[in-house]
């Protein structure tokens, strides 16, 4: 039989993780909250309408790449990519529209996405995220980026690079579009064959191709042909960023890899990764809870990866959970008072454990030293007796004192 292992591009989150992932989740929580958003949380999979809209231009890359299934019933259901959709299929089916808006929501959940997997890069991957739906005020817009800085500030992410843009409206792009993919045909035997070869496809791409910066210094962008609106709530979006000292650089070519964003884009990457730089990304949806069969609803909001958080970030050391009292015994006889004792100190609200492996007594007290117990109980044929770890001293105590002794002497 071939060994089992985990499906390629998942991973195991072991206890040597699990610290630094609740630190993401406690600093998260509390990023968020005190800016009056709440934990949602919506099912691992979806019905697969949800994500693949049918509109859409050619850059929606999660629909690509979706774990897709039949149920029972011959129902296509999809394991969720990402956030943003489900979140708003909630706001819809629970009328979130009727509560003061925006109606902030946060999660921490596993997505699924068939990428092909590298450092950074996986099929099951976790995500915070942020959405505020229900208002076009630019000041969401700044928000959400603000909290997204300041919570990758607060898990000491490390080289991290903010760039915005905007996008304006999809009747704004797709004129834009049409307008760079005629600049490049009227350039074509200066470009790359593989910019060439997706000028229909996908003509954003010559923006980061090597050997042609000169070419597309002076090709048409996006930003400068936004209508007035769209000009203006981009202007005041960057003046209450630069108000509250966040440092981004705007990037007129940058694209995101979803379908459904109007206005504002972001998108924050670390040095510290390699070529899956993006930490976390985002921006305006104004379009999407229509979309999924909503009123029309504006929508803000960000996602970031648990794992490049912490691929970009310090790890704080591990610290096993502290052991207050190791309850050792010989005797079969011995094995329910001790454990009775242990399940006492632990409702006392102490670290308590059991010998469990049937140790000698000399056995046990190694392993009670392993996991770093303070005192050790020994239940033995003379009665109980009570080992300060730390100073060595051992005395006999009367059973029914056991706990109070290792909540005074842990005082000490
Ligand atoms: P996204 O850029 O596709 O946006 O993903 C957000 C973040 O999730 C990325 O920056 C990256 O850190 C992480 N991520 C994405 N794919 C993977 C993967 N295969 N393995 C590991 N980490 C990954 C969204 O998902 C949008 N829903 C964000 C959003 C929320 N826009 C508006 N509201």
């Amino acid at each position: 039989m071939s060994k089992l292992q985990a499906p390629r591009g998942t991973f195991d989150v072991l206890p040597d993780d699990a610290d630094a992932r609740e630190a993401v989740e406690r600093e998260a929580r509390r990023v968020l909250e005190a800016a009056g958003y709440r934990r949602v949380e919506t099912p691992t999979f979806e019905a697969t309408e949800l994500f693949a809209r049918g509109v859409g231009e050619a850059t929606d890359i999660v629909r690509k790449e979706m774990f897709t299934f039949e149920d029972q019933g011959g129902r296509s259901l999809t394991l969720r990519p990402e956030g943003t959709a489900p979140v708003c299929r909630a706001y819809v089916e629970h009328g979130m529209h009727k509560h003061a808006q925006p109606v902030r929501l946060w999660y921490l959940s596993s997505f699924y996405r068939h990428e092909a997997p590298q450092a950074g890069r996986y099929r099951q991957f976790w995500q915070v995220g942020a959405e505020a739906i229900g208002s076009d005020d630019p000041a969401v817009d700044a928000e959400t980026i603000l909290l997204l800085a300041d919570l990758l500030d607060a898990l000491n992410t490390h080289g991290i690079r903010l760039r915005i843009s905007s996008l304006g409206t999809p009747e704004t792009r797709a004129a834009y579009r049409e307008e760079l993919q005629a600049y490049l045909r009227a350039h074509e035997e200066r470009l790359p064959r593989e910019v060439a070869e997706r000028i229909d496809l996908n003509p954003l791409r010559a923006f980061d191709a090597a050997g042609i910066e000169d070419l597309m210094a002076d090709a048409p962008k996006l930003l400068d042909r936004l209508d007035a609106d769209d000009a203006a709530h981009f202007a005041e979006v960057r003046r209450l960023l630069d108000g509250a000292g966040v440092h981004y650089d705007v990037d007129p070519t940058l694209v995101r890899g979803l379908d459904y964003y109007t206005r504002t884009v972001f998108e924050f990457e670390s040095s510290e990764l390699g070529a899956q730089s993006g930490v976390g990304g985002g921006g305006r949806y104004d379009r999407l809870v229509e979309m999924i069969g909503g009123p029309d609803t504006p929508g803000c909001g960000w996602a970031a990866g648990v794992e490049r958080i912490l691929l970009a970030a310090d790890r704080p050391p591990v610290a096993p959970p502290p052991v207050d009292l190791y309850v050792a015994f010989v005797r079969p006889g011995d094995r329910a008072t001790a454990f009775a004792l242990a399940g006492e100190a632990r409702r006392a609200g102490l670290g308590a454990q059991l010998e469990l492996a049937g140790r000698s007594l000399k056995g046990q007290l190694k392993q009670a030293d392993r996991v770093g117990a303070r005192f050790v109980a020994i239940l033995g044929e003379e009665g109980t007796e009570l080992r300060d770890m730390e100073s060595g001293d051992q005395r006999a105590v009367d059973a029914g004192r056991v706990v109070r002794e290792v909540i005074r002497g842990r005082e000490l």
